[in-house]
């Protein structure tokens, strides 16, 4: 008796064992886009893009114009990717991408300051330096698997671009619009 007692104690403990081993795996849910572009349960209708191109961000110069919104459509591109896939060098090519639109599109700007002697040259340039070297750390860190590309990141993006556009971009769009561009 005592024997059955001891096996009936050594099966249960077994399928208690193998119970949470059966128990699957925690997916592992991207730290990434939990905030607002995210419709909710509630109000699958109340959709909000991350990020998306508006009236309010032409500065009726149409080369500059059309960059940003080239710029604008790749980050939100990115912030999509971002939020469904997991493999990072994927997110890091796109990253990438968005750094040579970026890169290209301040030289833009950058040859009209110098060709219409911008007094707010030095300055501007600063700023998109500096804003290159942030996106090219983030993105090594990326690629050397340290680090992911999280919300956080995605706002300073968004909130470099839009922010830029409407400040320093603005200024630099009207004195070009008075040379005739
Ligand atoms: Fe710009
Ligand atoms: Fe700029």
């Amino acid at each position: 008796m005592k024997f059955f007692k001891m096996f009936a104690l050594l099966i249960f403990v077994f399928s208690i064992m193998s119970c949470s081993n059966d128990k699957p795996a925690e997916k592992e849910i991207p730290q990434t886009m939990t905030e607002e572009a995210q419709p909710t349960a509630d109000n699958p209708q109340e959709y909000k893009p991350f990020i998306e191109w508006s009236d309010a961000l032409v500065l009726n110069v149409e080369e500059i114009d059309k960059q940003h919104e080239d710029l604008v459509v790749l980050l939100a591109h990115l912030h999509e990717v971002a939020s469904h896939a997991t493999e990072q060098h994927e997110i890091g090519h796109l990253l990438g991408e968005l750094i040579n639109h970026t890169a290209i599109h301040f030289k833009t700007e950058e040859d009209l300051m110098i060709k219409y002697k911008y007094a707010g040259y030095d300055e501007h340039k600063k700023i998109h330096d500096d804003f290159v070297k942030t996106c090219l750390d983030v993105q090594t860190k990326i690629n050397e698997e340290k680090a992911k590309l999280d919300m956080e990141t995605l706002l300073y993006l968004k909130t470099f671009l839009s922010a830029h556009i409407l400040g320093q971009d603005t200024k630099l769009t009207a004195f070009l619009n008075e040379k005739g561009e």
